[in-house]
């Protein structure tokens, strides 16, 4: 029974889809986990870390400064670093720099700003659009929020600007333009499809937001949680560096993927005329994220720690990514043009297309038997918005992030052999073909 003292809002959050998926996968250790989105244990920078929090307690001002509360907005020296870190130009001058470093806030996690910036913006059956498939943490936040939430569909080069379009001129037809607040996008190697908005969209996503600013403005949160784990070269440039006058992305970063989520420190460049609303709510939340992960993050990023770490990152995430799509190429053979998947070139993330008519949900008899063979994914169903289509259920997110290569390799062989034995038992409706090709990465 719903307990009626709740608040609105708390009877419509709901656990986290796949908080039970986690529980099971930490119940069972001999199930091989391709569903937890956690960094690998062996790349954690414990010693940087150690290294950094004893140069910091060495020092009296230093280590006093660290333990005691700081500011709502974050700390003045760790954002001026985060904006030298972001700038789009080598060339900025000392006073961008400031500028920049004055429309940043240090959040706890990016997912704290994801939060924000929803309060900030969204009542009850206000309107977000968002990519198909997206983040569906994000999903359930907006859930909890009472929002409308609307996929707009992606293809290779990330969302697609002709259904963002489509979509706007839909939501325009039925009166409801006024209630669009937010476009959301994950710009890099995205969670869950691995993909990322290609160069040449990103600019022209800024002026659709700008241009459909009617009555009210439509903001963009461009979440860029994987940005630095690139594996084939540099990202390009950022949305937000396309928002020439700074009013319309909210830029959200992290270094929970790229050092050590921990941490947990997040931050984000906003609009200044968010600025003032966003703190506010954050001074409710928590008045400063943790003044010891910032000193400590500051400490990183200024003696060089920081970006040799995700340099190493790179080499070691770029070959768990190279064994996870080898394994799918060699294990998926015999349903060749049946099964896709994506080929990312970043970020911990593979999206698995089985045969739409296989259901991967989590009670379907696949997800029951990959259960079985001892492996674990997470269902795509939940990466999806509930309009304008139902979700299709013939999805699967797999990460490379925190499984060894044997595990990667072994949990994909089990995907596979469950994907035959479900197809042996319901009649196979696709016929696996016999020969088994090399692995490629095509
Ligand atoms: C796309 C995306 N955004 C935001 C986050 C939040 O991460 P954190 O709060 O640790 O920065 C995550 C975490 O997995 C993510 O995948």
């Amino acid at each position: 029974m719903i307990n009626p003292s709740l608040s609105a809002l708390a009877r419509r959050t709901g656990d986290s889809p796949i908080s039970d998926l986690m529980a099971r996968a930490l119940a069972c250790p001999d199930l091989i986990s391709l569903a937890a989105g956690f960094v690998d244990n062996d790349t954690l920078p414990r010693e940087r870390t150690h290294a950094a929090v004893a140069t910091i307690l060495k020092h009296p001002t230093e280590g006093n400064r660290a333990l005691q509360y700081g500011t709502t907005r974050g700390d003045t020296s760790l954002r001026r670093i985060l904006a030298e870190l972001v700038a789009p130009s080598q060339n900025w001058s000392g006073d961008q720099i400031e500028a920049l470093a004055d429309r940043i806030i240090v959040t706890n996690g990016s997912q704290q700003l994801l939060y924000l910036v929803a309060e900030s913006l969204l009542d009850p059956g206000d309107i977000v659009l968002v990519e198909s498939p997206t983040y569906f943490v994000f999903l359930g936040l907006l859930q909890s929020r009472g929002a409308r939430v609307i996929g707009v569909d992606i293809d290779e080069g990330g969302m697609r600007l002709d259904v963002l379009e489509q979509r706007l001129a839909e939501q325009e037809a039925a009166g409801q333009l006024d209630r669009v607040k937010l476009i959301y996008t994950i710009t890099e190697h995205s969670n869950p499809s691995g993909l990322s908005l290609d160069a040449d969209r990103r600019p022209a996503l800024v002026r659709i937001a700008q241009e459909w600013s009617r009555s009210h403005r439509i903001y963009i949160l461009e979440d860029a949680a994987y940005r630095g784990l690139h594996y084939e070269g540099p990202e390009p440039p950022t949305l937000w560096s396309h928002d020439h006058a700074g009013t319309t992305v909210i830029h959200a970063r992290t270094f929970s993927k790229t050092f050590s989520p921990g941490l947990k420190v997040g931050f984000g460049i906003l609009p200044t005329e968010l600025l003032g609303p966003i703190l506010a709510l954050k001074g409710n939340h928590d008045f400063g994220s943790a003044h010891f992960s910032q000193q400590l993050m500051e400490r990183v990023l200024k003696d060089g720690a920081y970006t040799a770490h995700v340099s190493g990152l790179r080499q070691i995430y770029r070959r768990k990514r190279d064994v996870l799509l080898d394994a799918l190429a060699e294990h998926f053979a015999p349903w060749r043009g049946e099964v896709e998947w994506t080929h990312p070139q970043g970020g911990l993330y593979v999206w698995l297309t089985l045969p739409p008519d296989l259901d991967t949900g989590r009670d379907s008899a696949y997800f029951a038997r990959c259960l079985e063979e001892g492996v674990l994914y997470v269902p795509g169903a939940y990466c999806f918005a509930g309009e304008p289509v139902a979700p299709p259920s013939h999805h699967a997110r797999l990460t490379f992030g925190v499984t060894s290569p044997e595990g990667l390799r072994e949990g994909v062989r089990r995907m596979a052999q469950a994907l035959a034995q479900v197809r042996k038992t319901s009649g196979p409706i696709l016929t696996p073909r016999l020969e088994v090709t090399a692995p490629t990465r095509t």
